[in-house]
């Protein structure tokens, strides 16, 4: 991926503004929390890793300046801080999980000075960055090695590349290590309405980074996967339940039942930090609905009538008997899950 999602820099969080691509490349540097705060709800900043990397930097950026002078004054301005974070997207649970993770860390160095823990917070946000890097690329070498020899034509739905993580992505991640390695690779991307980040982020990683991408509209994914041009499809996810159940973008749900109808394997690429083992079924999720304007009048066209009214649920929950596998950065997955998963994470 030739371009960083999310950095620190010159004293400041810097994002790609992705609501302005792929026409216009444009980096914010954010230095507040309310304009963090902004930027992801207003999917500046989006995709579920990076989202959660996002809120690491802005629990940072709220307390970075408090005059706070001890310990318990501290932490209540961290976890309001936090609690202001957590109200900008519900579904996704890297949001959740690097908020806590921030405050966990407070919590456990509260014998330090103020000055200092506030340099942990930011050293704790900058790790998050490596780490994320470190999973992608783990998660690409085991989806690489599910697919070589099998699929060299994969279907996406949505962005889960490069743009939703700090660099590298997690369902395109196995793609971008097939290409490195020389093998043939080549994808479909949906479009992914009304937002279009199949079109408008997964296209454009892709092209910068010499892959072949065809795009098609949503409503063509039937006639590409009955018509054999893909061999497996990979999205990505923004929580997966203990029982496998899959969050993600809307539309990923009849993409899976597709796959399953022509049977061609239906793969998630989840780092563990998208597996949510506090639900038990993906009913549990929260989904986000967002602003009825998304779907009458996406990117400033009016495109149905005044006053109709109208359904944006932003994600879908796929039962888990339509998911062939995880894959993790601790490896791949399977049915059963609610088995598997607990093995994953060491949990009798
Ligand atoms: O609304 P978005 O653009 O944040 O939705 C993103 C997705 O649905 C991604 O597929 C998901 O977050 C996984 S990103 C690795």
């Amino acid at each position: 991926m030739p371009v960083k999602t999310i950095e620190w820099a010159d004293d400041a969080v810097r994002i790609i503004d992705q609501t302005l691509l792929p026409t216009e490349v444009r980096y914010l540097d954010i230095t507040d929390v309310e304009t963090m705060w902004e930027a992801i709800k207003s999917l500046r900043v989006r995709g579920a890793p990076a989202i959660g990397i996002a809120a690491a930097f802005g629990l940072y950026l709220a307390v970075r300046n408090s005059g706070a002078t001890d310990y318990p004054a501290f932490m209540a301005e961290v976890d309001r801080a936090a609690g202001y974070l957590a109200t900008s997207r519900p579904t996704a649970v890297n949001l959740f999980w690097a908020l806590k993770r921030v405050q966990r860390l407070v919590q456990e160095n509260a014998s330090l000075p103020i000055p200092r823990l506030k340099q942990r917070m930011l050293d704790e946000a900058c790790t998050m960055i490596d780490e994320d890097n470190a999973v992608c690329r783990a998660i690409g070498e085991h989806g690489a090695g599910l697919l070589a020899g099998r699929a060299e034509s994969i279907l996406t739905h949505c962005n889960a590349g490069g743009l939703a993580t700090a660099q590298w992505g997690t369902a395109l991640a196995p793609v971008y290590v097939m290409a490195e390695r020389g093998q043939a690779v080549r994808v479909y991307a949906d479009e992914t309405r009304p937002l279009l980040q199949g079109a408008r982020l997964t296209a454009w990683e892709l092209q910068q980074a010499g892959v072949p991408v065809t795009l098609i509209t949503d409503n063509m994914a039937a006639t590409v996967l009955s018509h054999g041009k893909v061999q497996a499809v990979i999205v990505g996810t923004d929580r997966v339940a203990a029982n496998g159940d899959v969050a993600n973008k809307i539309g990923t749900f009849g993409v899976a039942v597709l796959a399953h109808e022509f049977g061609i394997p239906f793969y998630v690429a989840a780092p563990t930090s998208s597996i949510d083992m506090s639900l038990a079924t993906g009913e549990l999720i929260p989904i986000e609905e967002r602003k009825p304007e998304e779907v009458t009048e996406g990117f400033g066209r009016r495109t149905a009538p005044r006053g109709v009214s109208v359904f944006n649920p932003a994600f879908d929950v796929t039962p888990n008997r339509y998911v062939t596998a995880l894959i993790t950065e601790k490896g791949v997955v399977r049915p059963p899950y609610v088995e598997s998963l607990k093995t994953l994470f060491h949990l009798t």
